[in-house]
């Protein structure tokens, strides 16, 4: 089969804040199309999304099997040096052998109960951001209580020092201005410079660690050892890095434009309240979900076709790149019923938000207990919240979330 050739500039801000319409009619007459201009192939439905994802012949890189010579990529590029003694040592971006050495070490580490044992913490520094800005009457939610929640809460878990939480959001920020498609040199030396900043400044607080361990993350990833496996200082200091970013990013962009999508829609924000205020667990649970569905933080992800291969009639060539819309796969018909309306008690919501698979997000737990605990107090604390003007959409779609949220109450 001929891929039909489309082209979407995904970085327009009319696509941004309102993907949907352009993404159903993909799904209904082009599901999957190759984009002259990002030259990638991208795919728009859920049932192949899944599969794709699941399939060991597409990767996030192809260097654990082929030398770049091999695959005909050219040689690094040395403006991103900095940026790439980072990037290079992530394991969401290894494959094979790498990938499930470092993911098992840090999943030892960052367990279920560690997790848990947050929610009191969570708690009371949801309070606390609520009481800075209670006696105002209004807000941004975004600055006042979206951004940092997630931000202390991943320091807490790591063991960054209060004296240095003040990088983690600007350094975060200029490193994954890298992983939308274009970028412009000005921020690619900002990425570098905070990429190289960050290392050092892990690499530091590592030593303080291995010489005085804490009940923290760091201190335990210094000296995880799975059957004599460890991480090496460059993966330790990018795991760290990565744990950081990942921690928070994400979720600053879930928990605003799910409260964003309340507001639009009066019936589930009345069923939210009416949660919170029975206390009614099961419920609050399908609504995080159900919220991460109806708008998905990070819409977009990419794999390397690894080699030849066909799905559903689609020829991919070894080296060549796919692109997984997960944002049109979370609103597929096929597979959710009534998929562009918010459903906070929705039961069947296998949402492709945290992706699927051998990258399969490992903060969803955090995350959806981050949501779970910010709605609760949010809601028990400020019945009467509600939308104080327009919301504004930051640039960028891969990583795709709001500037801006006024509120009041
Ligand atoms: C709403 C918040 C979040 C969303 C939407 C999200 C989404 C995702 C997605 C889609 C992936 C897979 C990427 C792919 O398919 O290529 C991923 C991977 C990952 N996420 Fe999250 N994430 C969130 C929060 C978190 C948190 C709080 C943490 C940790 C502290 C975290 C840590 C990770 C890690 C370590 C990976 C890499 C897993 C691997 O490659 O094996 N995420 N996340």
């Amino acid at each position: 089969m001929t891929l039909p050739s489309h082209h979407i500039d995904i970085n327009q801000a009319d696509f941004i804040a309102n993907p949907y319409a352009q993404l159903e009619t993909l799904r209904n007459e082009m599901p999957s199309y190759h984009d002259p201009v990002w030259n990638k192939t991208f795919f728009t439905r859920h049932a192949e999304i899944s599969s794709l994802l699941k399939d060991k012949r597409l990767g996030r890189t192809m260097l654990h099997l082929y030398s770049r010579e091999e695959i005909g990529w050219p040689p690094p590029d040395v403006r991103m040096k900095g940026f790439r003694s980072y990037q290079d040592n992530v394991f969401m971006d290894m494959e094979g052998k790498s990938h499930t050495r470092i993911r098992s070490l840090v999943t030892k580490v960052f367990t279920p109960k560690r997790v848990e044992s947050l929610r009191g913490r969570l708690e009371q520094t949801t309070h606390k951001l609520i009481d800075a800005v209670q006696a105002d009457g209004k807000c941004d939610f975004v600055h006042a209580i979206a951004e940092p929640l997630p931000v202390v809460m991943i320091a807490d878990l790591l063991g960054i020092p209060e004296s240095l939480r003040h990088h983690l959001r600007p350094w975060s920020n200029a490193i994954v201005k890298m992983y939308e498609l274009g970028y412009t040199d000005e921020q690619v030396d900002e990425a570098n410079r905070a990429a190289t900043n960050f290392m050092e400044m892990i690499g530091e607080l590592a030593n303080e660690r291995r010489a005085h361990p804490q009940d923290d993350l760091i201190s335990d990833l210094v000296q995880v050892n799975e059957q004599g496996e460890t991480l090496t200082e460059d993966e330790l200091r990018a795991t760290c890095i990565f744990l950081l970013n990942a921690g928070h990013e994400a979720t600053v962009n879930g928990s605003s434009l799910g409260l964003r999508a309340l507001f639009q829609n009066q019936s589930q924000f009345e069923a939210m309240k009416e949660a919170v205020l029975q206390n009614n667990s099961s419920l609050l649970k399908s609504a995080v979900d159900e919220m991460l569905r109806y708008e998905t933080p990070l819409p977009m992800f990419e794999r390397y076709v690894l080699e030849d291969m066909e799905i559903n009639g689609v020829q991919l060539k070894r080296g060549s790149e796919v692109g997984l819309f997960y944002i049109s796969g979370n609103r597929d018909s096929a597979r959710f019923e009534r998929p562009n309306e918010l459903i906070l008690s929705r039961e069947d919501n296998p949402l492709l938000t945290f992706g699927l698979g051998t990258h399969y997000c490992l903060g969803a737990p955090l995350a959806r207990l981050e949501l779970q605990v910010l709605f609760s107090v949010l809601f028990q604390r400020l019945p009467n919240i509600h939308a104080a003007g327009e919301a504004q959409f930051a640039k960028g779609f891969v990583i795709r979330g709001l500037e801006k949220l006024p509120i009041s109450f």
